[in-house]
């Protein structure tokens, strides 16, 4: 067990490169079980999502190789390869050979791992994937998923823990969200682009990972209309073929990193930033007194006194405020010029670091998914847990504009999605170090 130990005040100045986006490689790695073949996927992160994906899909009979990564993940799912990569270069080999069990065991430690269902289905016929449970920021059902996959003829049941699907050929069909999901979205788009007939998908998710991924399988052969909006068309095709792709940028790091020198003032270029993905946080990062001059469409330059002013904000679908920045922006308003309310309409339980960033001297009022946050002038270092992957970012950030000393726990939710976090902000000035805990003082 780990934890961070961040001596606060310190500004940031200097270069950061973005990685590549988790949840675009994600789905789009899940795409590779859709055809045989061998894939070259360019961009990834080295993040321990993508390890277990890795070992998901290992379990699935598709082989990854990269050095680098199998360095990261020190584990079954990656293996050393001879071959001439590139140090974040993954190659995946399918030879479908008919495996189409996800595990309990791998689904358990990432909640992604559903997106293997709908691809596994459409192409070896026949799926069993764990059922995933809810989690710290809310219940998280996958019934979306599950009523589109049968609008398109699978006979689907839930047993023992896990869903059992089976069908002949998927059946284009139209299908409406009745909520906007991610995930859902991305898991019907792949299993309709090997069904018979045209699938329709209204209500579905723009998100730019969403995009990510269509624009990949297109590059795999796939017919889809549609792409970036909420309505998608997809024309089943008989196969696909393997590709070779480079992975999207990460929004979310890029805009966690913006954030980090909101709060503590600095100077920072950020360097492989998708900024047509970002409006909606440039926007309120702006307003809420962040300069930022956009040098091109993937490099920014962010500078800051340190001194926010207060802002609003509510999240929602693509091209909305995205939830993933929300914990991150509650960090920085904690020591804004006045009152700040927060909205988070997307998960129903998604403040849990609210109570965190009180330890540290934050004033926060929670009603039902509002948050009132009212600026302090200063946050005094605490020690502080993280409950999800993106507040663990925001303690972070809370953290580098605290006085004095903090420490992060539970560092295994950070590790699922950011690259190398520490090292990134080590090198922009950030006082920072990673240190084992005995186990006892977890
Ligand atoms: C994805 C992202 C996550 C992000 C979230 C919202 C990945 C791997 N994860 O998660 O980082 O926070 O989008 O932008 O891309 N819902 C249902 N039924 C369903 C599916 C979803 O009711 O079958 C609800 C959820 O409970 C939630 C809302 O829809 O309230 C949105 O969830 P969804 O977009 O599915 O989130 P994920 O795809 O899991």
């Amino acid at each position: 067990m780990e934890k961070l130990i961040i001596n606060g005040g310190n500004r940031l100045n200097g270069r950061v490169r973005i990685g590549g986006a988790k949840n675009a490689a994600l789905p789009i790695l899940a795409a590779t079980i859709l055809a045989e073949g061998e894939y070259r996927i360019s961009g990834l992160p080295m993040l321990t999502d993508i390890c277990t994906m890795g070992e998901l899909l290992a379990q699935l009979n598709i082989s990854t190789s990269c050095s680098a990564l199998s360095r990261f993940c020190g584990r079954d799912g990656i293996s050393t390869t001879t071959q001439e990569l590139d140090s974040s270069d993954l190659l995946l080999v399918n030879n479908d050979n008919g495996s189409i069990i996800a595990p309990f065991e791998i689904v358990n430690k990432m909640r992604a791992s559903i997106l293997v269902l709908g691809a596994i289905l459409a192409k070896r016929k026949q799926a069993k994937v764990a059922l995933p449970g809810g989690c710290a920021i809310g219940e998280r059902p996958v019934d979306l998923h599950i009523s589109a996959l049968e609008a398109m003829g699978a006979t689907i049941s839930v047993n023992h823990g896990y869903i059992e699907a089976s069908c002949d050929r998927l059946k284009g069909a139209e299908f409406t969200f009745r909520v906007v999901t991610v995930t859902g979205t991305e898991n019907i788009l792949m299993a309709a682009t090997l069904a018979e007939g045209v699938t329709v998908l209204n209500n579905a998710a723009k998100e730019p990972e969403v995009v990510d991924l269509a624009n990949f399988l297109v590059a795999m052969g796939a017919k889809i209309k549609g792409i970036g909006t909420s309505r998608l068309e997809i024309e089943g095709v008989e196969r696909l073929h393997s590709a070779n792709y480079t992975v999207m940028p990460d929004r979310i790091e890029a805009g966690t990193f913006l954030c980090a020198v909101a709060g503590t003032g600095g100077r920072l270029e950020i360097e492989n930033i998708p900024v047509d993905s970002m409006e909606a946080v440039l926007l309120k990062l702006q307003t809420a007194g962040l300069k930022i001059t956009i040098v091109d469409d993937r490099h920014v330059i962010a500078e800051s006194d340190g001194k926010m002013r207060n802002i609003d904000i509510e999240t929602a679908p693509y091209p909305s405020f995205p939830t993933d920045m929300q914990a991150q922006f509650m960090a920085i308003m904690t020591k804004a010029d006045g009152d700040s309310i927060i909205d988070e309409t997307i998960f129903e339980n998604r403040f849990m670091h609210a109570a965190e960033l009180k330890r540290m001297g934050a004033n926060i009022t929670l009603k039902g998914n509002r948050a009132k946050v009212r600026g302090v002038k200063e946050l005094s270092g605490a020690e502080v847990t993280a409950s999800d992957l993106r507040a663990s970012a925001g303690l972070v950030i809370a953290a580098l504009m605290a006085s004095n000393t903090s420490e992060v726990h539970k560092l295994q939710h950070l590790d699922r999605g950011y690259e190398a976090f520490e090292q990134k902000l080590k090198a922009v000035g950030a006082d920072i170090v990673r240190v084992k805990v005995a186990k006892n003082n977890e």
